[in-house]
């Protein structure tokens, strides 16, 4: 049987991380993140429909050779990361310092929003929707200009749509506040 928590430490971790928390500029943590979510997008790297990012190319690359076992087999190694090793480094090497008010500008657009109805109150996601919360804020800037600009084609429309309306600095306060926000928005 294949084990593919080791074929993660062989294949992801270079880029991903060993615990799934990223220290390369652009690349996301994975730590934490839900088995459903992960395998549509490896689904939609895999037929080349994530493509919108300056690093795109080279995750398409990888995941073209993968079995539909394969994407399974990630999918559920990722989903056994625990979330609590986003917390293990001093957020400042992933991100930049808080920024008080961009940090409450942020909350306040997530509220507004009505990003928790979907992401949870907690930031943390579950099933087909993403966690969110310490999260690498220069990724997060790039997910939601890509979303927004239409260039990042979801597995579903509800990101297109839930940030219509909201302005280029919008997204950059909401980026640094979710990439502070590893427990509870706090
Ligand atoms: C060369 C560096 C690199 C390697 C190696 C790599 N990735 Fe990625 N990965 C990236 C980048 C960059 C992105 C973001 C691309 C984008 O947004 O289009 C990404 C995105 C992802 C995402 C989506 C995360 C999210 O929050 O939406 C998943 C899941 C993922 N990779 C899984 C894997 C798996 C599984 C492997 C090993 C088989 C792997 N990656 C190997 C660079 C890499
Ligand atoms: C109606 C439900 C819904 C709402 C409301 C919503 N989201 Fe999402 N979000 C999703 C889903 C589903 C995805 C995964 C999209 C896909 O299939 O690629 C996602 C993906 C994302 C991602 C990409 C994460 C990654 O790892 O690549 C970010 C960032 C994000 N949402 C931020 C937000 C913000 C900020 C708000 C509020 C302004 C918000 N979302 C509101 C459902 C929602």
């Amino acid at each position: 049987m294949v084990d593919y928590g080791e074929r993660y430490a062989a294949t992801c971790a270079a880029c991903h991380g060993s615990e799934g928390r990223s220290e390369l500029p652009l690349v996301p943590s994975l730590a934490g993140q839900h088995s459903f979510y992960v395998i549509t997008q490896l689904f939609l790297f895999r037929d080349g429909r994530r493509n919108d990012h300056p690093l795109s190319a080279a995750m398409s690359a990888l995941a073209k050779g993968l079995s539909d076992a394969d994407l399974r087999g990630y999918s559920e190694a990722i989903a056994r990361l625990p979330a609590a090793a986003l917390a293990a480094v001093p957020l400042e090497q992933a991100s930049p310092p808080r920024d008080v008010a961009r940090f409450e500008r942020g909350r306040q657009l997530a509220a507004a929003h009505r990003c928790g109805s979907c992401h949870g109150a907690d930031l943390a996601g579950g099933g087909q929707v993403p966690r969110l919360g310490g999260q690498r804020e220069d990724y997060l800037q790039i997910a939601l200009k890509g979303f927004q600009g239409g260039t990042r084609l979801g597995y579903t429309p509800a990101m297109n749509e839930a940030l219509s309306g909201l302005k280029a600095n919008d997204l950059e306060d909401l980026a640094h506040y979710l990439a502070q926000s590893l427990n509870n928005g706090q």
